[in-house]
């Protein structure tokens, strides 16, 4: 059995996040499933304005959606919170005081530095949880952290094999130091110089074996995407969740140019649609929704890459806002996926993949030869 996991004064039976998936893949039915067999489950609160407007067909904006989600995620029970990305600077407070106001068990929240995350809203029962990529990123937001009063709860250290975005530039990804086992002590070294709390590992983990192996090295828990990706309750595409079963090896591919409007590399299948057509540079500068927003010269949040070029950027919100079913203008969808994409072979429940992970079942897999590809 795995030892469960304290955070904050919140007990978890079992020591899995499921982590956030944005756009539209981690929303309330996946997260009250993992909850409820004792994980952690994670809305993402990517775009949950426009998701929410359309599933109830009455407007939201960020405040009300994060909230709205949240409190479903917990209603079947257990432990459960969000996910809330830096880089979606427009929405950020907004969907942390909803967050907070609907009582999230805790906030993971990456994608750049979430250094005034502390500050925003009294947090109340909710754990503040930054997600980082080095040891000297979680010095820099508890020393931050520490002069608004207030330390990491957790922390989740995310490696090179992840899901989503990657916070590793592309010549990093394969460096021996940046294995997530590497990660893994100086960002502990950190923890307990700043006061003990937990190191949570993401990035590559499948099996039980996997999470084992990981809370010996030394972690608390682990974060998990792609596994729970292909479940029955997650809110992927039917054709997003079989372009998953179908992966093989060489279909995942790092998408750093044309990449993702951020700047950051971009795990993807290959034969994602959308990525296809970037590749091609046949995609005219189309991001017509705006999520993703820089600085410009006066401060205000107004540029993005895609909007401004097809040259080195796709239209990250278009295209994963079609891989959650929405594309009003038949946009093409952006499959992202972790690295190990290519070991899911079958589309499972929540329950049949919490009991694998808890070891109580032992999995079946088939081996990526045995695979044809999907898109020819
Ligand atoms: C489809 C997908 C979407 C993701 N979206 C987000 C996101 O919106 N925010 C975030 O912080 N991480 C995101 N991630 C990263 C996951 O939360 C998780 O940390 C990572 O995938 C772990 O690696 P694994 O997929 O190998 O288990 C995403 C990952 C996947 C596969």
């Amino acid at each position: 059995m795995l030892p469960s996991l304290v955070i904050k004064d919140i007990k978890i039976e079992t020591p899995i996040i499921q982590g956030g998936m944005g756009v539209g893949v981690s929303l309330y039915p996946l997260a009250s499933a993992v909850a409820a067999e004792g994980g952690v489950g994670i809305v993402s609160s990517a775009v949950l304005d426009r998701l929410l407007t359309k599933r109830y067909n009455k407007k939201f904006n960020a405040y009300e959606a994060a909230y709205a989600e949240v409190s479903l995620a917990k209603s079947k029970g257990g432990v459960a919170g969000i996910n809330i990305m830096v880089a979606i600077m427009r929405d950020y407070e907004a969907s942390v005081k909803g967050a907070i106001d609907a009582g999230a068990d805790m906030i993971i929240s990456g994608a750049g530095l979430p250094l005034s995350l502390p500050s925003i809203a009294k947090p109340k029962d909710t754990a503040l949880v930054p997600i980082i990529s080095s040891a000297r990123a979680l010095e820099i937001i508890c020393r931050k952290w520490e002069r608004q009063g207030y330390r990491p709860d957790a922390a989740v250290l995310e490696g090179p094999l992840a899901g989503g975005h990657l916070g590793f530039q592309l010549d990093q990804i394969d460096r021996e130091e940046n294995r997530l086992e590497n990660l893994l002590p100086p960002v502990k070294d950190v923890a307990k110089k700043y006061g003990d709390f937990p190191i949570i590992v993401a990035g590559g983990i499948y099996t039980h074996e996997d999470i084992k192996y990981f809370l010996e090295l030394g972690a608390d828990g682990v974060q998990m995407g792609t596994r729970f990706l292909a479940t029955v309750e997650s809110s992927a595409t039917d054709e997003y969740k079989k372009a998953v079963v179908m992966a093989r090896k060489e279909d995942i591919v790092v998408a750093d140019n044309p990449g993702s409007p951020c700047g950051l590399p971009f795990r993807v299948l290959k034969y994602s649609p959308m990525y296809v057509e970037a590749l091609a540079r046949k995609r005219p500068p189309k991001c017509n929704k705006g999520y993703v927003l820089m600085k410009d010269s006066e401060g205000r949040l107004t540029r993005c890459q895609a909007r401004e070029s097809n040259e080195s950027s796709f239209c990250i919100c278009n295209g994963l806002l079609s891989s959650a079913g929405y594309n009003p203008d038949k946009e093409n969808p952006l499959y992202t996926v972790g690295t190990n994409a290519y070991r899911v072979d079958r589309i499972m429940s929540v329950k049949e993949l919490m009991d694998e992970l808890k070891g109580i079942k032992s999995p079946q897999e088939v081996t990526s030869t045995e695979k044809q590809p999907l898109f020819t």
